[in-house]
């Protein structure tokens, strides 16, 4: 939540600072800022609201300062307006500060600044950081070398909570000094420029060497180059790696939103996981070696008692999937959990437990704490307690993989829609692969039925390719059915559950319809009394063991006067006769079915809300990646 963007060098500040702006947008829209140093004194502009708001206000404006930073808010403590948006500045408006996360203990520190008569111009946690700093740098300014630096890294060690800052002074223009505590941010080299960023998105068109600055450190960028220290002062070797990503890949590429083009994108993404994850030469004669290309620790597949899930929102969901894969193929016992409670209260500790953190951006805070609370209670344990941590992400650089040795890449390329699409894929591809592999190591499945579960893997590019041909343009024109709705729900049953909850998520987080995802069978003990025929029921309906029960209780819904809308294979004649309207896919195993099911869903979602002319992208008071509580 919140982007923070800083550039260094030598060109023009602003473009660059904007561009990145617009490249972290996803990550809060409530109000924007830029501060660049410019003829010894900070300049700074705000602007409530999105990105457009501040761009309109600058129009006109030169601006050839070289040293800036700039900030887009997902408001937590203080309502989104313009005195509230970053960058927050000191008294005497000479030290700018940017800041993602969450100062905790600021009211202490606010009473505090306030006694020695520091007077406060927003509501925020983070203004108490330009204060402090303006009264950590008159002291430095008579002891240390480097004073700024000096004075951030005395600040940051009085600051609890997670956060990242970006600060420059008015007095020190060749110097951005950036500081990291469990929030993320990333450093930026050039040729005698340097930036940072909270992601990589903002840094890729200008450079593609690149260095994760992790938690209790410091840099001090100038023209010249950059010095990382310890929180404790020491001085900290790091070199940059080069990141491998092409730039087109954040763009819309002619898509009108970034959710529609990460949506058709998913026949590529699941080809890139069972590209990784898949031996393709492996055939069912091979008892020796794994399928599936995970190095997990051989010691973690002995004595398996119990998988536990930590996750949040889509990716929880797809944890509720895995659940499924792993008991029923892999025969492990496995709950799955709310990273946000676990936290919190969390299950008593069974012996050989693998816990999985499942978090596309890798920066949930929740499901980083959880993870870190499990690493901590486990510490000093038998052998049979140790802990045994795998983090399933599409950003193997985050924190999360600071935190945890073992990480299941998904391999899906950034995405930039704030509702999660190719990610939520390639975290079930992710499951499907762990399940198998585990499955075969414990001999749980006979190996032919690994081989046509790989063969049905095999398949579901091109039949996604296939739904997303034939179904698109029809769902668009249902979505015009579906315009001025109100409540929708969605009923799954077995492994197709997680998939009704994840249409409803979807319908709810972009067009702000009101949606549930119920069991099926569960609907008649309770929310069955919400239907009439204003509530649209999407039953996802796939034959296996539960088929017939679904078309039941999609009848039940029927006889209520609810209009009935069936993600069903083609040529199922009781599903024909059962749904007023169907949305047709490709007939395949059960057990491999939510990622096809949950395609017409996206797009369902998608279209009404375009459909309702709302930004798809930027949902209102969501965030791509929430760094906080
Ligand atoms: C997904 O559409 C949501 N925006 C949200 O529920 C998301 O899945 C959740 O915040 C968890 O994010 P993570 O996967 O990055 O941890």
């Amino acid at each position: 939540m919140c982007g923070i963007v800083g550039y260094i060098g030598t060109k023009e500040a602003s473009g660059i600072l904007l561009e990145g702006l617009r490249k972290l947008e996803y990550r809060g829209y409530d109000s924007a800022g830029i501060a660049t140093v410019l003829e010894g004194e900070i300049h700074c502009v705000r602007a409530k609201g999105k990105l457009h708001n501040l761009e309109e206000k600058l129009v006109g404006e030169t601006n050839p300062a070289r040293l800036g930073i700039a900030h887009t808010r997902w408001a937590t403590h203080g309502k989104p307006e313009e005195y509230n948006a970053h960058p927050h500045m000191d008294m005497a408006k000479r030290i700018a500060v940017i800041q993602n996360g969450i100062i905790e203990n600021y009211r202490e520190l606010r009473e505090e600044l306030k006694s020695r008569g520091c007077e406060f111009r927003s509501d925020t946690d983070t203004e108490v950081i330009p204060h402090l700093i303006a009264e950590e740098l008159s002291k430095a300014e008579q002891v240390a070398e480097e004073p700024l630096i000096e004075a951030v890294r005395q600040v940051v060690r009085k600051l609890r909570g997670a956060f990242a800052i970006a600060v420059i002074c008015a007095d020190y223009p060749d110097e951005l000094i950036v500081a990291r505590q469990q929030a993320p941010v990333v450093l930026g080299f050039g040729e005698g420029e340097f930036y940072c960023a909270s992601d990589t998105p903002a840094l890729i068109p200008y450079t593609r060497a690149i260095l994760n600055l992790e938690n209790g450190e410091l840099a001090r960028m100038t023209p010249l180059g950059v010095e990382i220290y310890s929180f404790g002062g020491q001085r900290l070797k790091k070199a940059p790696r080069t990141l491998d990503v092409n730039p087109v890949m954040v763009e819309k590429q002619g898509f009108k939103h970034y959710m529609l083009k990460e949506i058709y994108e998913q026949p590529g993404v699941v080809r890139s996981c069972l590209e990784a994850y898949v031996n393709s030469a492996w055939t069912s004669a091979d008892h020796k070696n794994s399928p599936i290309r995970f190095d997990l620790p051989q010691s973690w597949y002995r004595n398996l008692q119990h998988v536990q899930i930590v996750a949040c929102g889509t990716s929880w969901h797809a944890g509720l999937v895995g659940k499924y894969l792993l008991e029923q193929l892999a025969d492990v016992p496995t709950t799955i959990h709310y990273a946000s409670e676990f936290r919190y209260a969390p299950a008593p500790l069974v012996p050989h437990t693998l816990t999985i953190g499942v978090t596309q951006s890798g920066e949930t805070a929740d499901t980083l704490a959880a993870l870190e609370m499990e690493k901590a209670r486990r510490d000093n344990k038998s052998e049979e307690f140790e802990a045994r941590l795998l983090g399933i992400t599409n950003r193997p650089e985050s924190s999360l993989g600071q935190l945890v040795s073992n990480i299941i890449d998904t391999h899906a390329g950034i995405e930039i829609g704030v509702a999660a699409t190719k990610t939520f894929v390639a975290q079930l591809m992710a499951f499907y692969a762990l399940a198998i592999d585990i499955a075969f190591h414990r001999q749980t499945i006979a190996a032919q039925q690994i081989e046509a579960l790989l063969t049905g893997l095999s398949q579901l590019p091109a039949q996604i390719e296939l739904i997303l041909e034939s179904q698109e343009r029809y769902i668009e024109e249902l979505a015009h059915d579906f315009a001025e709705t109100q409540d929708f729900i969605f009923l799954g049953r077995g492994i197709n559950f997680p998939i009704a909850l994840e249409g409803a998520l979807k319908l709810k987080e972009i067009s702000y319809i009101h949606a549930e995802g119920y069991p099926a069978g569960e609907m008649k003990h309770g929310p069955i009394a919400l239907l009439d025929a204003k509530v649209p029921v999407v039953a996802i309906a796939m034959p296996g063991p539960v088929f017939e029960k679904v078309l039941s209780n999609a009848q039940e819904a029927r006889a209520r006067d609810a209009r009935l809308i069936g993600v069903t294979p083609m040529d199922e004649q009781d599903a024909a006769d059962t749904f007023d309207t169907l949305i047709p896919v490709p007939h395949i195993d059960e057990i491999l079915s939510p990622i096809l099911t949950v395609i017409p869903l996206q797009l369902l979602a998608y279209h009404i809300a375009a459909r309702r002319g709302l930004d798809v992208d930027q949902p209102r008071n969501l965030a791509k990646s929430v760094t906080v509580e």
